[in-house]
């Protein structure tokens, strides 16, 4: 068979893992052939190739970013978009496609698997919150990039006495700052999922001092939120998938903290540098299984499917599933998340 493959959407350690496994197993095991398209949808789009071989694949398993390239590129947003891609399919003599993305990626996917075309996807994002999957490559070494941010921290705050809130990546779930606040032993951990209330954190925080802490360890999603407020970020810049821009939740919580508290407060925000450089070693197990997985799917015939991780097995389900629903950090994680934290003491009536 001949089969394109992208990936689209933000970049994440592990793409290049995906690909390799693709074409090596495909070569070897089903005499395949394959073509890059680059730059995510705007490659098929556009009919922007590259050649995809045991050649190009060799030494790109520990390398970070993705040798295809990625945009944000939404087909449905440009004329003809979706009949664009598929005809540059067939001019390229594809008889499938394989798609490495998260949600946005997988939802043009899904329309095209509407319109005929024969697509597998493999999920994708450092954000851990795909549905239907159990984690996602990318997300393990984002994980341990912020654990290891979150420690050196910590030393710095304690010997200045300070307040240091780390700002993570994590649009709509919580899932790096769960992880990360869990691993590198965070005092507070906000996430999109569960609003916060300023005043409460800042009582934490004095309470924590007041019992001879002298410094405090917040992490906090890029998407977490003040509660009782419907501020929304600045939408002036969002992507062809209607996304804006995030960032700067840290600073602004910094600045909160030190007026509420009277303690001096930083904010470091570890934005990609969370999804750059080399995947982990279990990311690049898990984005290897993913790519045998949709290799032996295409040949199986299983089109408009996701490969998906259940417990330690990589099964597959349908792409509408995937993309039916954002994955919130689940109660366990939320648990022990919140388990291991101080708590605010109620102050004494009267
Ligand atoms: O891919 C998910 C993500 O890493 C989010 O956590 C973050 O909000 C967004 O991408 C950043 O996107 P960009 O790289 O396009 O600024």
């Amino acid at each position: 068979m001949k089969i394109g493959v992208l990936t689209g959407g933000g970049d994440c350690p592990g793409l290049n893992a995906v690909i390799r496994a693709v074409v090596r197993k495909g070569s070897f095991h089903y005499g395949d052939q394959f073509v890059g398209f680059m730059e995510g949808w705007r490659g098929l789009l556009e009919n922007i190739t590259m050649p995809l071989d045991l050649a190009t694949v060799g030494g790109i398993l520990p390398r970070g970013g993705t040798i295809l390239r990625t945009s944000r590129t939404n087909p449905s947003k440009h004329s003809d978009g979706l009949q664009r891609c598929a005809a540059n399919l067939k001019q390229n003599g594809c008889d499938a496609l394989i798609a490495i993305g998260g949600d946005d990626t997988l939802s043009v996917a899904q329309k095209l698997f509407t319109n005929g075309v024969k697509v597998v996807g493999v999920p994708k994002t450092i954000d851990n919150d795909l549905a239907g999957t159990d984690f996602t490559f990318g997300f393990d070494t984002a994980v341990n990039v912020a654990t290891g941010a979150i420690d050196r921290v910590h030393t710095t705050a304690e010997a200045h006495n300070r307040v240091i809130v780390v700002e993570v990546m994590g649009r709509d779930s919580g899932w790096i700052a769960s992880y990360s606040g869990i691993a590198g032993g965070a005092d507070v951990i906000l996430i999109p999922e569960v609003p916060f209330d300023i005043d409460e954190v800042a009582e934490l925080i004095k309470q924590r001092h007041g019992r001879g802490r002298y410094f405090t360890i917040v992490v906090a999603a890029e998407g977490a939120k003040f509660a009782g407020t419907s501020e929304k970020p600045d939408d002036s810049e969002t992507d062809e998938f209607g996304h804006a821009r995030l960032g700067g939740i840290g600073l602004k919580l910094a600045g909160e903290i030190e007026k509420r508290t009277g303690f001096e407060t930083r904010s470091v925000v570890l934005g990609h540098i969370q999804r750059g450089g080399s995947p982990s070693a279990f990311d690049r197990v898990l984005a290897t299984r993913y790519g045998l997985g949709a290799i032996d799917m295409v040949h199986r015939g299983e089109f408009g499917r996701m490969a998906a991780l259940r417990g330690n097995k990589i099964i597959s389900i349908p792409l509408a599933e995937a993309i039916a629903s954002n994955r919130k950090v689940d109660k366990e994680i939320l648990d022990a998340a919140t388990g291991i934290l101080d708590r605010l003491e109620e102050k004494a009536a009267g």
